[in-house]
Order: C-alpha cells, then sequence, then structure tokens
C-alpha cells in the first residue's frame, strides 16, 4: 500500500512537472535550456525563432496556439531552414538564460540568423539575434522567417554556357537545379540547399523561350523540361555522363526530393528531417504525452 501510494505521487509530480510548460507535448517545438539551447539554436545553418515565455501570462496563453501552428507548419511541411523553439523563463533552470537574452517582458519572441557559410573557409561570425516585433499571426511570422533564411541557390536567368560551366566545375560539390519560372527563390529551393550545404550546389534556372538547350565545352545539353511541364522541376546533374536526371516525383514531399537526389547522386544531407543531426537533436523536441507514458 505505501508503495503504492509513493509511486503515485511520483506519478503525479512527473505528469505535473511534465504539464507545466507550453509545450512538453508538442512534437514540434525544441524545448530550450542552458544545456541544450547552443546545440539547437547556434550550432546549425538553420534559423531559429525562439519564444521566451512564462506559463501565467495572459498574452503568452493568447500566442500558445498560433506558435504551435507555427510549429506544425515549419515542422511539418519541412520547406523551411527554420527551427521553431520556446524558453520557459518561469523554470528556475532556464532562468540565467531569459537573462542572458535580456529578456523583458513575456512572450518575447527572438529570430536567430545564422552566419553565411562558405565553403573552405571556416567562420567567426555568429548567429545574429533579432527581436520580432511583428504581428503574432502564422501568416506573418513566416513570410518574416522566409526573409530570414539564408540563400545558396544560384540563380540563372536561361540554359546557357555560364550554366554549363557552373554544372562542371570541379568544387567537390554535387550539382542539382531547379527550373522554375519565378522570380524569387522559393523556400523550399532555398531549404533543400542549406540542407545539404556541403554536398550539394543549387541553382535555380528560367526556362526562357521554351529553351532548354545549350552548348558548353562543345557539347550540346539538352535537359529534359519544357513549358508544357508543370514548373518548378527538378534535376539532378550526372557529372560523368554529363546528362541531367529529372525527378517525376511530388515536387511538394521534400522527404521524397532529397531521397532523390541521396540516391541519384550519392550525398547525404547534414541538417533538416533526414540528418543524423536531427535523430540526434529529436530528444529535445517536446513528446507526445501518450507516447511518454
Ligand atoms: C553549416 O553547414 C556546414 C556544412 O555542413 C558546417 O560545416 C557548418 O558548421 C554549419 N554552420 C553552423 C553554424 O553550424
Ligand atoms: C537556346 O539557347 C541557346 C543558349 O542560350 C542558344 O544558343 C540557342 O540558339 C537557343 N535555341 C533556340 C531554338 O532558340
Ligand atoms: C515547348 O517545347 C516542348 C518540347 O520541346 C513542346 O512540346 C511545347 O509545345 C513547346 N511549347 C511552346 C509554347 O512552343
Amino acid at each position: 500500500m505505501h508503495r503504492l501510494t509513493d509511486i503515485l505521487l511520483i506519478l503525479t509530480f512527473a505528469l505535473a512537472s511534465l504539464g507545466a510548460g507550453f509545450y512538453s507535448d508538442d512534437p514540434h517545438i525544441y524545448l530550450l535550456t542552458p544545456r541544450n539551447f547552443d546545440k539547437v539554436v547556434y550550432n546549425t545553418n538553420y534559423t531559429t525563432i525562439v519564444e521566451f515565455y512564462a506559463p501565467w501570462c495572459g498574452y503568452c496563453k493568447q500566442l500558445k496556439p498560433v506558435f504551435q501552428k507555427l510549429g506544425r507548419f515549419i515542422q511539418g511541411n519541412a520547406k523551411y531552414a527554420v527551427n521553431v523553439a520556446a524558453v520557459d523563463c518561469d523554470q528556475d533552470v532556464n532562468k540565467p538564460l531569459c537573462s542572458q537574452h535580456r529578456v523583458l517582458h513575456f512572450p518575447t519572441l527572438k529570430v536567430f540568423r545564422p552566419p553565411k557559410f562558405q565553403r573552405g573557409k571556416v567562420s567567426t561570425n555568429k548567429h545574429v539575434p533579432e527581436v520580432y516585433n511583428g504581428q503574432r499571426d502564422l501568416a506573418p511570422m513566416v513570410e518574416y522567417l522566409n526573409t530570414r533564411m539564408k540563400n545558396y541557390v544560384k540563380k540563372f536567368h536561361s540554359f546557357s554556357d555560364s550554366l554549363g560551366e557552373w554544372l562542371n566545375v570541379d568544387d567537390g560539390t554535387q550539382k542539382a537545379v531547379i527550373v522554375s519560372n519565378s522570380k524569387t527563390i522559393s523556400p523550399l529551393a532555398r531549404s533543400l540547399a542549406i540542407d545539404f550545404l556541403d554536398s550539394l550546389s543549387l541553382a535555380s534556372v528560367s526556362l526562357k523561350e521554351n529553351n532548354s538547350s545549350f552548348e558548353y565545352e562543345g557539347i550540346a545539353y539538352d535537359a529534359p523540361v519544357s513549358d508544357s511541364d508543370q514548373l518548378p522541376v527538378l534535376l539532378a546533374y550526372d557529372k560523368e555522363n554529363r546528362k541531367f536526371v529529372r525527378y517525376n516525383g511530388n515536387i511538394n514531399s521534400m522527404s521524397k526530393l532529397q531521397k532523390f537526389l541521396m540516391k541519384t547522386l550519392n550525398i547525404v544531407p547534414s541538417e533538416g528531417h533526414l540528418s543524423k543531426r536531427d535523430k540526434s537533436l529529436k530528444k529535445y523536441r517536446g513528446v507526445p504525452l501518450k507516447d511518454e507514458l
């Protein structure tokens, strides 16, 4: 009897402390502490939005469903190289973190932008923190985060010899091309480039006048794409045979796109859903209560 009461008591405490944080049962949001903050926020080419909050504050309660929607949206479709994270400033262990980041009121939303990565160069640049003061709604937050993602995609205005030169440069990376008629480089393309930052170079090419043929170093190239296709189209470049390999799956499935690149070009992503890094960081995201028990 005695034992059972003890166990029940411990369980009750465990549940209470699990339930204390807003997001402890949310698999899309990183629960930050002084121990994992650097790993999640700084040791990455992803942009991170961090909510510093206290569970008792009214505006925090208002923000909660919006922030959870943001987490679902960002993590769910994986088209943004963005992490969604939260710090419960009411927990004693987190208080140094909240004062270090000069959190004066709740909630405070901070966005940490990663430094630019340059292959072969060691960067001493740090992440840049910014306070997000915009509207606390899904669309404006996503739009803002989109502008805070780095762009590593090279833009070409047509299929031409300068694309040929870029495709064949020997810099230790594989090459792929997103064919698109959009003026801007999509979050999906930028996110793909970030996930494969150390193994893939990605270009965005416009299909000008329905012409995907060009010549480089005496070799004729004919990319398998035309304006009767639904754009964007992803093409991996087979360097050895100087040919394009077209991806024919769903362009909106980030994991299928990545698996295609992994298989065709024999590369692995350094970040994002399919990376080892993501697996090792998963334990810092909230877990649904039912899975935990
Ligand atoms: C960015 O990615 C590159 C390549 O994977 C890696 O070497 C570098 O450490 C990353 N930057 C940060 C800040 O983690
Ligand atoms: C297609 O573009 C290439 C390179 O830009 C050019 O050399 C070629 O003449 C063009 N072909 C047509 C049919 O316009
Ligand atoms: C563009 O080229 C493709 C194949 O090369 C052709 O099927 C299509 O009709 C062309 N579109 C136009 C507008 O000429």
